[in-house]
């Protein structure tokens, strides 16, 4: 019997019928483990760069890496739609987003996702017309981190509120099946949810968005080194390995 996977399309259904959960994975057996759980919508973050790859930020993700862990993820073959991140500077043109997100769907990913609104829209409508998948990403963007000093909250000033809602609308119009809303003021990304035609996924952003993303390692509590204020982690994860590792070093 073969597996019915989840489209892209079937996201963007999901708006006003189900919420759409989202989790982070940037391997095998963390995409096969979400997967099993039942999560529809997988992404290989850039934040692989910091809760993987031990960074500062993102900005210091390759297309390298990228490659290299959707690979790993898609090894899993999800039910669920695996997405991935295009990570810092491989955006710049519109002929550079087709091209770097035809590798990572030649890495096995069914989606892409990309941090700006109207100031991309060239390369998200290409991006469009080329047939691929694409998740918006709009509030607080860190592959901009450096440029804005800091993770800056998003929304809270009628001009921004205009603009936040002008990108989201405008990222519809151009194709995204979906907009992920990171850091925003609640009211905002629940004005955005009533206002556009996709799923919005909120991260930070309140409770009024069609879905919710997390990355894994938050809400498992696999990087306890920073947890982000939003997220109250279900396990302790590190815990559990510090205690295991040592009662077995006592059992030496
Ligand atoms: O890189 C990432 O993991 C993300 C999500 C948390 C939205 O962009």
């Amino acid at each position: 019997m073969t597996m019915q996977k989840i489209t892209a399309q079937a996201i963007r259904a999901m708006k006003g019928r189900q919420k759409v959960a989202a989790l982070t994975a940037y391997d095998y057996p963390s995409a096969k483990l979400l997967d099993e759980a039942g999560v529809p919508l997988i992404l290989v973050g850039d934040s692989l760069g910091m809760v993987v790859l031990g960074y500062p930020d993102t900005t210091h993700v390759t297309m390298a890496d990228m490659e290299h862990h959707v690979r790993a993820a898609a090894r899993a073959q999800p039910k669920g739609l695996l997405a991935a991140d295009l990570p810092y500077r491989s955006y710049e043109t519109a002929a550079a987003a087709v091209q770097n997100s035809r590798k990572l769907i030649e890495a096995g990913a069914a989606a892409v996702k990309a941090e700006g609104g109207r100031s991309i829209l060239e390369q998200v409508t290409a991006i469009t017309r080329a047939g691929i998948p694409f998740i918006g990403h709009l509030g607080m963007l860190p592959q901009h981190v450096l440029e804005e000093g800091g993770y800056k909250r998003k929304g809270k000033t009628p001009a921004e509120r205009e603009s936040l809602v002008a990108d989201a609308s405008a990222l519809a119009e151009a194709g995204a099946f979906a907009i992920v809303l990171e850091l925003v003021q609640a009211e905002v990304a629940a004005e955005i949810t009533t206002r556009v035609p996709v799923p919005s996924i909120g991260i930070g952003s309140g409770t009024g968005c069609d879905g919710q993303i997390l990355v894994t390692h938050d809400l498992i509590g696999m990087f306890p080194w920073f947890t982000p204020k939003f997220v109250k982690p279900r396990v302790q994860c590190a815990e559990e390995i510090k205690s295991a590792v040592t009662a077995w070093m006592q059992s030496l």
